[in-house]
């Protein structure tokens, strides 16, 4: 548990909330992209197929990782989340992402989190882990590479962790496949609940259209309200509908940090086409936070806000 205990964690968030109703614009969130580097090459990702182009080192050191952490603990930020590339693959010299987890905590950062294609050994140490199913097997391995659905199930058996939950990247690919990966999602045990996104172009070529999207929102809903454990909210369900999302994008609830050191005030896509056609969950999430939303607050706080470790 952070130093602060739950009712220092909700103490602060309520401050933080209130300081954005007079204007304040101070990330709660530190996101840090760690590495480039990646074992797979998924079909759908931006980030790795476009790697070998992208500037400066394609792996931060651990000395650039402490002191934005540091940075972005000093400018607000309570909830940290490491990012990739593939997170569990970071390392500098004998450092991995283990100590990357320990120093955020040493900081004070109340929930840290990470994202992974689950492959390799699940990293225990973090409050949340975010593991990738885009599908079915043949769906997911289409997807991710052959293999890749087998050793998620393997490293998901092997881990105790309590909040490990599925982010799902729904595409022309997976498409029709969304009702059996929110059961698969369900029917595992260590897998708490899965939340579902567009994805976010390029690649264009296989990114839905909107009738496709109303399609997935519709059946999302249907099976929320049917009990299965979808954690995107009703009413971010709704705006994932909405195709330009920039303006409503509260950009500044979350810092970004490259693996060059580089620092954004908000999301990296932030004024490009990309960004218009966003397809990420958690943004919309993050303005019903923003906008007071109770539904939002009380199912996001649960699982993203407060520490799960002590
Ligand atoms: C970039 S990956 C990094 C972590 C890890 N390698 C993984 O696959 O989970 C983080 C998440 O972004 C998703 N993602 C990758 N490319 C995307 C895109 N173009 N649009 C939306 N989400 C994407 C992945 O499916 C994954 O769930
Ligand atoms: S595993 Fe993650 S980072 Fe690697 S290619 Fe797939 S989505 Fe991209």
């Amino acid at each position: 548990m952070s130093r602060l205990g739950a009712l220092g964690q909700w103490s602060y968030y309520a401050l933080w909330f209130l300081r954005t109703k007079v204007g304040a614009r101070t990330p709660l969130v530190n996101t840090m992209i760690i590495n480039y580097e990646c074992n797979l090459r998924c079909k759908h990702c931006s980030i790795v197929a476009h790697s070998d182009d992208l500037p400066g080192p394609h792996s931060m050191s651990f000395d650039l990782a402490v002191r934005e952490m540091k940075r972005n603990f000093d400018s607000g930020a309570r909830i940290l989340f490491f990012e990739g590339g593939e997170p569990t693959l970071w390392h500098d010299g004998g450092k991995t992402l283990k100590d990357l987890i320990e120093a955020g905590r040493r900081i004070g950062y109340f929930v840290i989190g990470y994202t992974t294609n689950g492959t390799r050994d699940i990293v225990e140490d973090s409050d949340v882990i975010s593991i990738s199913l885009d599908g079915p097997e043949d769906i997911h391995d289409e997807i991710r590479g052959k293999g890749a659905f087998k050793a998620l199930v393997e490293n998901l058996d092997r881990t105790n962790h309590p909040n490990v939950f599925a982010n799902m990247v729904v595409t022309k690919m997976n498409k029709d496949h969304v009702r059996e990966t929110v059961e698969i999602a369900a029917r595992n045990k260590k897998i708490k609940g899965i939340m579902l996104n567009f994805l976010t172009p390029p690649p264009y070529e296989i990114a839905l259209d909107h009738a496709e999207k109303e399609a997935v929102v519709r059946l999302a809903t249907s099976l929320k309200r049917q009990g299965y454990p979808i954690l995107n909210t009703n009413r971010a369900l709704r705006n994932l509908l909405e195709e330009d999302w920039s303006e409503e994008c509260p950009y500044w609830a979350s810092a970004f940090v490259m693996p060059d050191g580089s620092e954004f005030f908000g999301c990296p896509l932030r004024s490009t086409e990309s960004c218009k056609a966003c397809g990420f969950n958690a943004v919309r999430e993050y303005r019903l936070i923003v906008d007071g939303n109770i539904e939002t607050i009380t199912q996001m706080s649960g699982r993203f806000a407060l520490s799960t470790k002590r």
